[in-house]
Parts: structure tokens; C-alpha cells; sequence
């Protein structure tokens, strides 16, 4: 499958902002634990959450997806073993272990391999499971872990892994003891596990701050729950707005979630005006202004995620602008791709400056990864001509709609066949 896109018009009208996908992963793993029957509204129709409900169905649940609202039974008996193929398709499949251990008291998962971010080591998440008392076995079929008892006390992560702390608290929920976190993520799909598992029955706090706490429980009930809007979805469609010069409106958006990035958009010239705490217009102007230092951090900091969809953004900036990479070792991939469209970057180490230039021109390019992709996507949008983004699967990961929604603000953009999809619609034609 390819994007087809024209660039050089300006986008107007509203698009609403889909279910955040890094809170529902982790929430759909979770749900595994309650063995009731969870609702769950605001999901978004992508890739990574189809797999995610596959596994959930092979391991033996009903699940149900009804436009943006799936229905998960997890009152059956499971076995904890998926095939590798299965996890394998799930970039993120470590997101099951602690609800593994939780609810089967072993787990044995593949290792999620490294990725086009980097090697994404689990070394973290091992650790503490490790120091609560879960027997690890790793051998080169992947992870195998035992979990005979969980010890309650205070843990500290050494790094704010997003991933490590999810587990850890999903897991924490059958230790012999109340468990403390120390130096947890405070990102804000964190903070929506802990609802949603609260709202389940569960009892954890601090989520958001540096200290969580997790009552453990094995008591849960049926519950509903509404997932978080997208953050970095809604930042998608802000730095699209800001590289075409347009004014455009987005609903069901995480307003409080966006403030690094507004922050960074407001210094390019562009006005974000927030009408609700879902609501807001973004009025970009024709030029943008360069920044001097954009610095991924840990959440509240600006989040590695939206590092290159600000990028793309800042590409024909009337100026310099700097990007300090400090999360993922390997997180550039665009930056050849938007060089394939005229831009001007240099990379060296996690530092990379961005040289404005006056126009980009449409090329054939490569999604190489998920932000990456929506990265190409802006620049297209804002680039005279037509451009052709090849494996555009690694974005249909993490968005849903993204060419309907783009077409429905004014866009000129197509979904393609690809290549291959294409010879073999022609042999059969
Ligand atoms: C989550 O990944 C997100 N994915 C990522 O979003 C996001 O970029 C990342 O958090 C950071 O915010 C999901 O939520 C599904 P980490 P995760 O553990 O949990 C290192 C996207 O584009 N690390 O916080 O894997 C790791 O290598 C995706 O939506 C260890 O060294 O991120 C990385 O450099 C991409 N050891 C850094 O920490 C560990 O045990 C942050 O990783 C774990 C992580």
C-alpha cells in the first residue's frame, strides 16, 4: 500500500483526534487480569490494535470491535503461550508481560528484537520484575519467566521506561504487599492505565508523579472506559497545519496532553487557541520561524514521538533550527527520506540541525518507521508536486483514517496499491 499526495494547498475544516494507541495497548493487555468483561470507547481502528485483539482472541477471550468501542471477556481460561509469528507482527508485544505474570504467574514471550528506533532492550522492565521475584530464563527462543509470588516494597526505575513502568504496575497488582515505584514514566497514557484499572477495581496512585503506588487486588468487576485521545496524533495534524500555512480545527484532542509541543509550535509563529479541553483551532502562518533547540525528553519534556512530525514542519523554516535526540539511539530514519524532497539536515550523533529551504518538491520516498511516515506525509503536504510514500503500513500502525481525515481537510492524497499489489492486480486484471 502507498500514499499518493499533491502538495502546495492549504488545509481547512476540522478533523477529529482518534483514541490515543500507546494507552489502549497497554489497556487491552491489562484487561487480561480483571477475567471480567471490560468496554472500552475511543479505541483507535489501526493496526497495532488488530493484532493486539488477535492475540487476546488466541489466547482464548472474546473480544468484539464496533467502530471505536471493543468489548473484551477475559473470564476464560487461557494459556499464556502465543506463537511468535503472532507477537511478532505486534511491535510492542512486551506490553503483555506483566499481565502474563499477573494473571498466569509465568509468561513467555519473544523478545520484542530490535526495531527501526534502535535495539529497545527490556533490560529495565527484567530488572525489576527480577528484584520483586519473578524467575527470568532468557534463551534464544526469548523470555521465559516465573512468577511463583511477587514481593510487595519500593522499587526504582533507573530510566522513566514508558513500557517497564506498565508492567511493573500491572504485575504489582498480585504482590504479597503494597508496591512503591520510584522514578516511574509520567507520561500521560500511564496516567490512563491507572484509571482505567481503578476503574476496574483495582487501587494505584502517583500515576503522573514520581511515586506510584499499587495496592495489590484480585478482586475486579465489569467496568467501561473511555481511552485518552491521541496526543501525538493530534500533534500530527497541528505540525501539518503549521507546514501548509493553514488554520484548522481539531475535536475530541487531548488539549492538556499537547503543551511541549504547542510550546515548540508557538515559538514557529503559529497560534493554537484552545476552545474546550478537546477543542482547539491552530492558525499557522505562511512563513515559519526556526527553533533553536528542540530536546526529546521524558514526559513532561517534549516527547521523543513527535520529534519528527516537528521536523517536517520546521523544513522550510526561514532559518536554522536544532533537534536534540535523547530517548531512542536510532530515531532519524526521515531525515534521508525528506532529503529525497529537497530538505536540507544535517545529522551527527543524536543532534540534528535543519537548514530551511524555500520550497520542497515531491520524490518517492519510504516510511521507515511510524512517526517517520507522518513525518513524509507533512512534508508532502507542504512539498510542490506529487509524492509517492511507499510502505505506508508502518504508519497505518498508529493511524487511524490518516488519508480520509487529510482528504476531509482539503487535502489531495490517495491510497495506492503497491507495487506489488499493483503487478498482481494486473496480472489478474
Ligand atoms: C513507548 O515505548 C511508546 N510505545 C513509544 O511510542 C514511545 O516513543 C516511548 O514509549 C517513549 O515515550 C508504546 O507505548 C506502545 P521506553 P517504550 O521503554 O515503552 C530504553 C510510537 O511512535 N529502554 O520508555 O518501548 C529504550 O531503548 C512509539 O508511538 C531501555 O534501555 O519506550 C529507549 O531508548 C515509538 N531498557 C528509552 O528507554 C528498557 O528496559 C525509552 O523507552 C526499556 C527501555
Amino acid at each position: 500500500m502507498r500514499y499518493l499526495i499533491e502538495g502546495g494547498r492549504k488545509l481547512s475544516g476540522t478533523v477529529p483526534i482518534s483514541g490515543s494507541k500507546n494507552a489502549v495497548l497497554p489497556i487491552l493487555a491489562a484487561t487480561i487480569i480483571t477475567g471480567k468483561k471490560t468496554v472500552l470507547h475511543n479505541c483507535p481502528d489501526i493496526s497495532d490494535v488488530r493484532c493486539t485483539v488477535d492475540i487476546l482472541k488466541y489466547l482464548g477471550y472474546h473480544v468484539s470491535m464496533d467502530a471505536d468501542t471493543i468489548t473484551v471477556d477475559t473470564g476464560f481460561d487461557a494459556s499464556p503461550r502465543v506463537p511468535s509469528q503472532l507477537m511478532g507482527k505486534l511491535r510492542s508485544s512486551i506490553i503483555f508481560l506483566g499481565a502474563f505474570i499477573n494473571r498466569f504467574g509465568s509468561a513467555q514471550i519473544s523478545y520484542p528484537g530490535g526495531c527501526e528506533l534502535g535495539k529497545r532492550p527490556i533490560d529495565i522492565h527484567l530488572s525489576i520484575l527480577s528484584q520483586m521475584g519473578v524467575q527470568i530464563h532468557e534463551d534464544i527462543t526469548g523470555i521465559n519467566c516465573k512468577a511463583p509470588s511477587l514481593k510487595g516494597g519500593e522499587y526504582r526505575l533507573n530510566f522513566p521506561s514508558v513500557g517497564a513502568t506498565e508492567n511493573v504496575m500491572i504485575a504489582s497488582l498480585i504482590a504479597d504487599g503494597p508496591v512503591i515505584i520510584k522514578n516511574p514514566a509520567k507520561e500521560p497514557e500511564i496516567v490512563d492505565l491507572q484509571n482505567f484499572l481503578n476503574k476496574a477495581g483495582a487501587c494505584i496512585n502517583g500515576a503522573g508523579t514520581d511515586c506510584i503506588t499499587v495496592t495489590p487486588t484480585n478482586t475486579f468487576s465489569d467496568c467501561e472506559y473511555s481511552v485518552c485521545s491521541d496526543r501525538i496524533e493530534a500533534a500530527t495534524y497541528l505540525s501539518a497545519a503549521a507546514a501548509t500555512g493553514s488554520t484548522i480545527t481539531l475535536t475530541n484532542a487531548p488539549v492538556s496532553d499537547l503543551g511541549k509541543t504547542v510550546n515548540i509550535l508557538e515559538k514557529m509563529g503559529v497560534i493554537v487557541m484552545p476552545h474546550s479541553q478537546t477543542v482547539l483551532t491552530v492558525t499557522a502562518p505562511n512563513h515559519l520561524k526556526p527553533v533553536d533547540m528542540i530536546a526529546t525528553m521524558p514526559h513532561p519534556g517534549f516527547p521523543t514521538d513527535a520529534q519528527a512530525i516537528l521536523m517536517a514542519a520546521l523544513l522550510r523554516a526561514a532559518g536554522t533550527s536544532m533537534i536534540v535526540e535523547n530517548i531512542f539511539e536510532n530515531r532519524y530514519n526521515h531525515v534521508e527520506e525528506l532529503k529525497k524532497m529537497g530538505a536540507q539536515i544535517t545529522v551527527s550523533g543524536n543532534t540534528a540541525r535543519v537548514y530551511g529551504v524555500k520550497e520542497l518538491h515531491g520524490a518517492r520516498v519510504r516510511a521507515r518507521d511510524l512517526r517517520a511516515g507522518a513525518a513524509l506525509v507533512i512534508a508532502a503536504l507542504s512539498a510542490e508536486g506529487k509524492t509517492l510514500i511507499d510502505d505506508v503500513y508502518h504508519i497505518e500502525r498508529g493511524y487511524e483514517n490518516m488519508i480520509l481525515k487529510l482528504r476531509s481537510l482539503g487535502a489531495k492524497a490517495e491510497i495506492l496499491p503497491s507495487a506489488e499489489q499493483s503487478a498482481t492486480l494486473l496480472r489478474h486484471s
